[in-house]
């Protein structure tokens, strides 16, 4: 080999040697601290291959996550509990997408304290939250059952590496900049219609799959949709979801198809469709923790349900700094 060739490959045998020793026997990255644990970098979740063969339970889980209806949906084979739709309509990829509602927080919050609640949640309860509400289910699956249990281990496999108590950037749904105005319902059909409507269908209700096991394209509203209690009723969690993911398999978040604006409006147009109504008393048990998106009063601000739902946000926001001082 001719010296120069030898030095153009000495990188690549660098990079190598850096992969090989930063991870374990399972092909994983070894869990770091707290301190060395780099959070301005985005992070993404392994894909389902990696998940090792003899990880039965783990491997469950994804399914269910992937393919909730076949198992919990209408017809389920397991239970009958769920409309038809997957989590990873909203989790996508097995929630490993950066910006695409991913689980990379999981594992490493939870239990955690939230306001919706007013307690400690455990994963299970989490997971449970998700059913009742995104998918819209009468019945949970049992906190002892193989179902529950293999969707934890999933959770714990996606979240491996991730230290205790960190959130890695890219967790969850991205917060976008609030409007001046309220997010507008009529300007949001239009971007409806142009953007989204040839897979969620003219009236909402998506496209099922020709074996009728679930959904090619989910519903956006209707009987089969997330009821009132679900997070992507509230205006940011569907307009920051949206901008940085649909139209699905032509955008990522760093190349986003929607403006900000449009975001919010299509939020506006498909959340004053009709959906299944449910309402949780024991919600927000303190109610000056409700989000200033959570579109159902009491309210401790003195503003509305109207300008709860659809904004502007910002004066709301003002208004409970002030309080708080
Ligand atoms: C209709 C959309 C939708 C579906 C379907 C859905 N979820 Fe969610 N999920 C959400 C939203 C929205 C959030 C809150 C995200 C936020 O506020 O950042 C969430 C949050 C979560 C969280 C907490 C994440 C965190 O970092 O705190 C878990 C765990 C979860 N979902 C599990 C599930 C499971 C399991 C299923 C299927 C049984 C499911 N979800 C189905 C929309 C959905
Ligand atoms: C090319 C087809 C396509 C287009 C166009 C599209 N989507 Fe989707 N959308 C999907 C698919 C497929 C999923 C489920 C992804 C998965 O399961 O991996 C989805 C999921 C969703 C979800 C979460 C699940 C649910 O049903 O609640 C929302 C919300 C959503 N899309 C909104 C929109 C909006 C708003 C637009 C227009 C700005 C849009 N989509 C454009 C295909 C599309």
């Amino acid at each position: 080999m001719r010296p120069a060739a030898f030095y153009k490959i000495i990188p690549g045998l660098f990079l190598f040697a850096v992969v090989i020793y930063s991870c374990n026997d399972s092909g994983k990255p070894v869990v770091m601290s707290a301190s060395t644990f780099d959070t301005s970098r985005l992070w993404v979740g392994w894909n389902k291959y990696h998940i090792p063969e003899g990880d039965t339970l783990a491997r469950y889980g994804h399914e269910l996550i992937s393919n909730t209806s076949y198992y919990l949906g209408p017809n389920g084979t397991v239970a009958q509990i769920t409309n038809g739709m997957n989590c990873q309509n909203c989790h996508l990829n097995g929630g490993t997408v950066p910006w695409g509602n991913n689980y990379g927080a999981v594992a490493s919050l939870y239990p955690q304290f939230r306001a919706r609640s007013g307690g400690l949640e455990t994963i299970v309860k989490r997971i449970s939250d998700c059913m009742e509400r995104s998918l819209n289910a009468d019945k949970v699956v049992d906190s002892t059952s193989k179902e529950m249990k293999a969707i934890i281990a999933y959770m714990n496999w996606v979240g491996e590496g991730i230290p205790k108590k960190i959130k890695p950037k890219g967790s969850g749904i991205m917060d976008i900049p609030y409007l001046d105005r309220a997010a507008d319902p009529q300007k949001g059909q239009l971007v409806y219609v142009s953007k989204c409507q040839r897979c969620h269908g003219a009236d909402g209700q998506g496209q099922k799959k020709l074996d009728e096991t679930g959904y090619e394209y989910p519903p956006l509203w209707g009987d089969h949709s997330y009821n009132t209690a679900a997070g992507l009723y509230r205006l940011s969690r569907f307009a920051g979801y949206v901008k940085n993911n649909m139209p699905f398999g032509e955008v990522e978040y760093h190349n986003p198809q929607l403006s900000n604006e449009e975001a919010w409006d299509v939020a506006a147009f498909v959340n004053s469709q009709p959906r299944p109504s449910k309402f949780f008393k024991e919600d927000w048990p303190d109610i000056s923790k409700k989000p200033f998106d959570h579109p159902f009063g009491p309210f401790a601000d003195g503003f509305g349900e109207e300008q709860h739902k659809y904004g502007p946000f910002k004066p709301i926001i003002e208004a409970r700094k002030k309080q708080r001082k």
